[in-house]
């Protein structure tokens, strides 16, 4: 299995000082799917945002690299990344709604990624358009073609952003909490979904979550990031079962489980969340 993702030694800085993400490694093979998960502010997204280059204008990769293939995204021009952009790295986004232009039909948003990145006509790239969304099992695919985005239910609009998001047969996909927005019977739907399209893709896949229960059910890595340092990486299975750090085992015991009735859940209690605010406070204090 060779290597897609490889993130070494990185480290996402303040440019008035600070470190929001600090030495964290981690590596998504061909055809795996890798869970990144961890507390609300973790620095989970910041991670996902560096490998795509859209960093906020505050933040900065400070040290490390981000090997894609082989080559360091960080030491490519402008112009070769984004050429790498949209085609061979694709993101499916939190709110479906955010990843589509509220004022153009699903058609026009669809083609115009197949025809910008592969180069297809337009009747080539309609065609390849409907494939994609019978792929994505939505139903009247001809009627949602011509719908506009707010015209379509919230799990709808997903499952078109997956369809858009494997268009090009990209070799990465980053999701960033692509099931939180949804309905719970929904998130399961669009969950199952997404592991279909990779595993059918050969696509290897980054997972952020706060999630540990999301990250158990389609996960094949997971690294467990915690105040912005890995505390925890492995399979799955050696993840779920030998949880060593105690930040684990707090997130494993408030994870809901679906096969648990609602109050049967265990909420983080509160003197793990004070914990993990002294820890997040020390962890700030310790930066200059
Ligand atoms: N635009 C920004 N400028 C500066 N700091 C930010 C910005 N966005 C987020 N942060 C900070 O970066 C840290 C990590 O945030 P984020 O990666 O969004 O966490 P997560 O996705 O794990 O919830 C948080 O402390 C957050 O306050
Ligand atoms: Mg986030």
């Amino acid at each position: 299995m060779s290597l897609i993702l490889d993130i070494a030694g990185l480290r996402v800085s303040l440019r008035r000082g600070g470190h929001l993400v600090r030495d964290v490694s981690l590596q998504v093979a061909t055809g795996q799917v890798h869970g990144l998960v961890g507390e609300s502010g973790a620095g989970k997204t910041m991670i996902a945002k560096a490998v795509l280059g859209i960093l906020p204008d505050a933040v900065r990769v400070s040290t490390g690299s981000i090997g894609f293939k082989g080559t360091d995204l960080l030491s490519l021009s402008p112009r070769r990344f984004r050429a790498l952009l949209g085609r061979e790295i694709a993101m499916i986004p939190q709110d479906p709604l955010t990843g589509l232009n509220p004022s153009r039909r699903i058609v026009a948003q669809m083609t115009d990624t197949l025809r910008h990145h592969l180069g297809q006509s337009r009747g080539e790239a309609r065609g390849n358009a409907l494939r994609l969304l019978q792929e994505v099992q939505i139903r009247d695919p001809e009627k949602v073609l011509d719908r506009y985005p707010h015209e379509l239910s919230g799990g709808m609009r997903q499952r078109v952003l997956i369809a858009m998001a494997f268009a090009t047969e990209p070799s990465l996909i980053i999701a960033d909490e692509p099931t939180t927005a949804l309905d719970v019977t929904v998130q399961k739907q669009i969950l199952r979904l997404i592991r279909q399209m990779q595993e059918r893709h050969g696509t290897a896949v980054l997972f952020v979550t706060h999630d540990l229960g999301v990250v158990a059910k389609i996960c094949h890595q997971v690294t467990v990031l915690h105040t912005g340092q890995v505390v925890e990486q492995g399979s799955i299975d050696h993840v779920m079962s030998n949880a060593a750090a105690p930040f684990t085992r707090a997130l494993m015991a408030a994870t809901p489980r679906y096969d648990q009735p609602a109050d049967a859940l265990h909420p983080v209690p509160e003197a793990v969340h004070q914990t993990l605010r002294d820890a997040a406070r020390t962890f700030d204090g310790r930066n200059p």
